[in-house]
């Protein structure tokens, strides 16, 4: 893989201590993170409760890396606008919580963003082929979206083959990004399916290590291959 092609982390929050979320995430970008993976989550769409706009305005203040947030959310048109302001350079909402996938889309972009759509294991690649030419980013989920910290189903990792495949064969230059379970030990299987971004929760927030130590991990673990 060239640099220009550079497989990129994208650190999630969702297993950091939030009472020192700021230290916490000039570490990880200090050490190496390339972006920021927000994870919003509503008690509708699932069944937790995470944050709101005002944690992306502490990362907009506290980090010069960019920003996606995934709307883990019911009715996601209501939340594009709030997170646009707060600072997020690209909105994530799932296939799965929209009809209108194609109006979301529509006001994202007109809202200044990146446009991605998320896809939860049960969805088909199929389901996106007709708008890969009118977003920036797929995320592919190789869990059940709702909490961090669950292990990865590697079979999912087909549908990336499948969309780079389908990607790259109409010149697009949609981003394919994987989310969920990522650890040191799949992080090359992952970057061999195709994948340009890859989430990493719990393997850089957690008990065992830091996140300069994690980074450095999973940085060390893809050069490898
Ligand atoms: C789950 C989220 C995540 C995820 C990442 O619904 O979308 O981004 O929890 O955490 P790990 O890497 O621990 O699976
Ligand atoms: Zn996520």
């Amino acid at each position: 893989m060239s640099s220009a092609d550079r497989l990129l982390i994208a650190p999630s929050i969702l297993t950091a201590d939030f009472g020192r979320l700021e230290e916490q995430a000039r570490a990880a970008e200090a050490a190496g993170a390339d972006l920021w993976h927000l994870d919003v989550m509503d008690g509708h769409f699932v069944p937790a409760i995470t944050f709101g706009a005002s944690v992306v305005e502490v990362f907009r203040r506290a980090s010069s890396l960019p920003i996606e947030v995934h709307l883990m959310v019911a009715n996601p048109e209501a939340q594009l606008a709030p997170f646009a302001e707060a600072g997020a350079e690209r909105l994530i909402f799932h296939y799965e919580a929209t009809s209108t996938p194609r109006a979301l889309l529509e006001a994202t972009r007109a809202l200044g963003c990146q446009r991605g759509i998320a896809i939860s294991p049960d969805t088909p690649v199929d389901a996106l082929t007709p708008l890969l030419a009118d977003l920036e980013q797929v995320t592919v989920m190789l869990i059940q979206p709702g909490k961090g910290g669950q292990p990865m189903m590697p079979a999912l990792l087909e549908k990336v083959r499948d969309l780079r495949a389908r990607v790259d064969a109409a010149g697009l230059p949609t981003r394919i990004e994987v989310d969920g379970g990522v650890k040191a030990h799949n992080l090359a299987t992952c970057a061999a399916a195709g994948t340009h971004i890859a989430v990493a929760g719990s393997a850089v927030f957690n008990p065992a290590q830091s996140p300069a130590e994690a980074i450095t991990e999973l940085r060390a673990a893809l050069a490898r291959g």
